[in-house]
């Protein structure tokens, strides 16, 4: 389960523990007082503590504009914190450039609401292309795309492209295209907001599914009732502030 530290009011509370303690192997994210202000002073996020134990699934939730997405692009190293600490997967990612921040987001699967493929490529090379931008050998490459195409049920429009697809099997694709390198650590940052109720449960599904084969998957909805049917903790940011939600 994820750790909110939250006082009596349910506002976030620091997590005292200092950032010279060694790598906790239970937990794969650690916020500690963590505040985000964009240069034009946007307040995004205000003294955010939040632990995450491998294997958790979390969904966050919150009005638009809130934080959410300034929360995940933090723990991919897009964005850095203006105060605080994040840890993912025993890194800094606000410490990391190039090759390490690299090699961090390869620990790191991310499915944005717009699912991001690329038109002019297959499902297949859209889904390997980037174990290919890694390094990874045609054989390997090979031996990993029809489990992960399996895993989100599309073995069998490999060869379409894009515009071939309906939403959710172009979101599918990109859950494929975010787990066929087998992160950790799965990010999806409002991954339904574009389709419809079937689609979206199907999407949370697959979430779901990875989820219990041991992948530490973080979800942004604004979608009440995919959360409350989907049985998982929710954490809420509000105006920056992120507290527990009991649904
Ligand atoms: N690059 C940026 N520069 C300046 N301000 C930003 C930037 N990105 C986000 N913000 C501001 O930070 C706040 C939080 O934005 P964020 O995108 O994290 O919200 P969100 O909860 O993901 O919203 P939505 O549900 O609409 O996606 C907003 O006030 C937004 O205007
Ligand atoms: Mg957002």
């Amino acid at each position: 389960m994820p750790q909110v530290l939250t006082d009596s009011s349910g506002n976030a509370q620091r997590d005292r523990r200092s950032s010279s303690q060694p790598p906790n192997q239970d937990s794969i994210i650690q916020l500690k007082g963590v505040s985000k202000t964009y240069r034009n002073g946007s307040q995004a996020l205000i003294d955010v503590s939040l632990e995450v134990k491998r294997g958790d699934f979390l969904f966050v939730t919150g009005p638009s504009g809130s934080g959410k997405s300034t929360f995940l692009k933090l723990l991919y190293g897009e964005e850095c914190a203006s105060e605080g600490e994040v840890r993912v997967d025993n890194d800094f990612p606000a410490t990391l450039r190039g090759d390490r921040l690299s090699l961090l987001r390869r620990r790191i699967g991310i499915v944005f609401q717009d699912y991001k493929l690329i038109s002019r490529r297959t499902v297949t090379e859209n889904v390997s292309f980037v174990l290919w931008a890694q390094g990874y050998t045609r054989k390997e490459i090979n031996r990993r795309l029809p489990p992960a195409l399996k895993m989100v049920g599309l073995q069998h429009k490999a060869e379409c492209f894009p515009e071939e697809l309906s939403g959710g099997e172009q979101q599918r694709v990109s859950i494929a295209r975010a787990i066929v390198g087998t992160p950790p650590l799965l990010l999806a940052d409002e991954p339904t907001g574009n389709l419809d109720p079937d689609n979206s449960w199907q999407v949370i599904k697959i979430l779901k599914k990875l989820n219990q084969i041991g992948i530490t998957v973080i979800v942004t909805t604004h979608d009440e009732s995919l959360i409350r049917l989907s049985n998982h903790p929710v954490v809420q940011i509000k105006n920056g502030r992120l507290s527990s939600v009991n649904y």
